[in-house]
């Protein structure tokens, strides 16, 4: 199966993840879209800034890119600011136009919480016509961990196995 995960990651949390589960999806094509935000501290507060005020003029290029047609399962990670993805998620979203019934995962990483971000993504996912399969968040206050990204991203491996 063609799986596209797409994540956007500030402090490397969220990629880590993703290319956790990635990782695991042995018997699977894996591609990855991913916004990673760059530089010092204090350049990509400046860049998130941007994102969330709608200014995406410095990854329009990567945007424009974005081509989902070819991928039976989309995963989606982000992570939790505030109670919600970064605006990135929802710029995604529009972009990505109707899902047509695209088997979607979404997960978000955080801090404390995340389950209402994980929530918010699920709904824009399946009002843009995606089917949410599984929603899952990964928490951790200071070093985040692969055990559980990589558990699942197994059982998601075999689960999908298509061979005869
Ligand atoms: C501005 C900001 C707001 C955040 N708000 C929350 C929050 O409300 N709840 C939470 O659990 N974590 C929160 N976090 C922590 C991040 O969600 C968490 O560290 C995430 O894994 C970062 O992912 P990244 O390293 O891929 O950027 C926040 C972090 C930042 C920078």
């Amino acid at each position: 199966m063609k799986i596209l995960i797409i994540y956007y990651t500030m402090g490397g949390r969220t990629k880590k993840t993703a290319e956790a589960i990635g990782s695991t999806l042995i018997d699977h094509e894996v591609n990855y879209f991913a916004i990673e935000l760059r530089g010092k501290r204090i350049e990509k507060i400046k860049q998130f800034d941007r994102f969330q005020n709608g200014d995406y003029s410095e990854i329009e290029k990567n945007l424009n890119s974005l081509d989902i047609k070819p991928f039976e399962l989309i995963i989606i990670g982000m992570p939790t600011y505030g109670k919600f993805p970064p605006k990135t998620f929802d710029e995604i979203i529009r972009r990505m136009g109707n899902l047509n019934n695209k088997k979607v995962i979404v997960f978000t990483t955080a801090r404390f919480s995340g389950g209402k971000a994980r929530d918010y993504m699920e709904s824009k996912v399946e009002n843009s016509g995606g089917r949410v399969i599984k929603k899952m968040k990964f928490k951790r206050l200071f070093w985040i961990g692969t055990k559980r990204a990589l558990k699942y991203g197994k059982v998601l491996n075999k689960a999908f196995d298509q061979r005869p």
